[in-house]
């Protein structure tokens, strides 16, 4: 199997699928150091052009820049007639404009699920022929079909993330409050008790994720709203996003994540 891009996602996946016989093909030619020594690092097998590969591989899976998802398509041509996976983190539409560039392959629609570094992290996967991608599982991949259409795998990680970024967001603005009132210990046992017990462990991470990576959730939000835009006028994704975009003005510079969400709040606050 191949991939196109070869960053942190196809580096985690290489490793499982190698670990577990599989042989993996990429392209590098005219991509940067960080992609040449990851590649290297994972000692997979290079080829000079995307044409090649596709000449080489039955399953091609798509894993690059999101922005570079349908040039990534379209650079497979016409000849490929095995599986291209796209598994980017981009809107149902665009998928479908990536992979009408894959005229006589069969295509399927993946999504990852939470972060790529997690073990056995699943994919979902859609379309016709998710199930031949799904044989890659026996190469340890962990993959779940969702459907038989284009689109669906990627909409539920959508909808996911319109779910998990908002309790992100209403975390930070609840738990600041009780922060300055002092009573954030006490507010995140109270509402632990009606949650379960993972609340306080999982409220923190969120708020201290938060705080890192607002920048890039904010335009996550913005995806999210057009693909909301299509089924009604959505309220709670903006006010999600304008939080967002709030928290990182201040937060721009931060280089690490805080060792806790009071360190957040206070360099918040601060503005660093
Ligand atoms: N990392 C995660 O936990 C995670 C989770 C869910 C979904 N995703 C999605 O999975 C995809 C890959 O993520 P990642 O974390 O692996 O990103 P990454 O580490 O930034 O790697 C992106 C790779 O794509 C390459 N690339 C960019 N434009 C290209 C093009 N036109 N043709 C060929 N290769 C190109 C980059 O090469 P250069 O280095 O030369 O730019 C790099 O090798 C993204 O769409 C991301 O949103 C990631």
């Amino acid at each position: 199997m191949g991939f196109i891009g070869f960053g942190e996602v196809a580096a985690i996946l290489t490793e499982e699928l190698v670990k577990n016989g599989a042989e993996v093909f990429t392209c590098v030619e005219g991509r940067s150091d960080f992609t040449w020594n990851l590649a290297q690092e994972k000692n997979v097998n290079t080829v000079s052009t995307n044409d090649m590969l596709a000449q080489k591989v039955d399953i091609i899976i798509s894993a690059v820049t999101p922005s570079a998802a349908i040039d990534s398509a379209a650079s497979i041509g016409n000849n490929f007639k095995g599986i291209y996976v796209d598994i980017n983190n981009i809107s149902p539409e665009v998928v479908k404009s990536a992979l009408q560039h894959i005229k006589q392959g069969k295509v399927v629609d993946a999504a990852i699920i939470g972060s790529v570094n997690r073990k056995k992290v699943q994919i979902l996967a859609s379309g016709k022929h998710a199930p031949e991608f799904a044989q890659l599982n026996d190469f340890g991949l962990n993959i779940k079909i969702t459907g038989t259409e284009i689109g669906q795998a990627s909409g539920i990680k959508m909808l996911r993330s319109s779910y998990t970024k908002g309790v992100s967001a209403l975390l930070w603005e609840t738990f600041y409050a009780a922060y300055k009132m002092g009573v954030d210990e006490e507010l995140l046992k109270v509402i632990g008790s009606t949650e379960g017990p993972d609340f306080e462990a999982s409220a923190a991470s969120r708020i201290i994720s938060t705080a890192f990576h607002a920048s890039r959730r904010q335009e996550e939000m913005q995806n999210v709203q057009s693909f909301l835009s299509l089924t009604s006028d959505p309220i709670m994704i903006k006010c999600i996003k304008k939080k967002f975009h709030e928290i990182d003005q201040k937060l721009k510079k931060l280089e690490k994540k805080p060792e806790n969400y009071q360190e957040a709040f206070l360099l918040w606050e601060n503005d660093i």
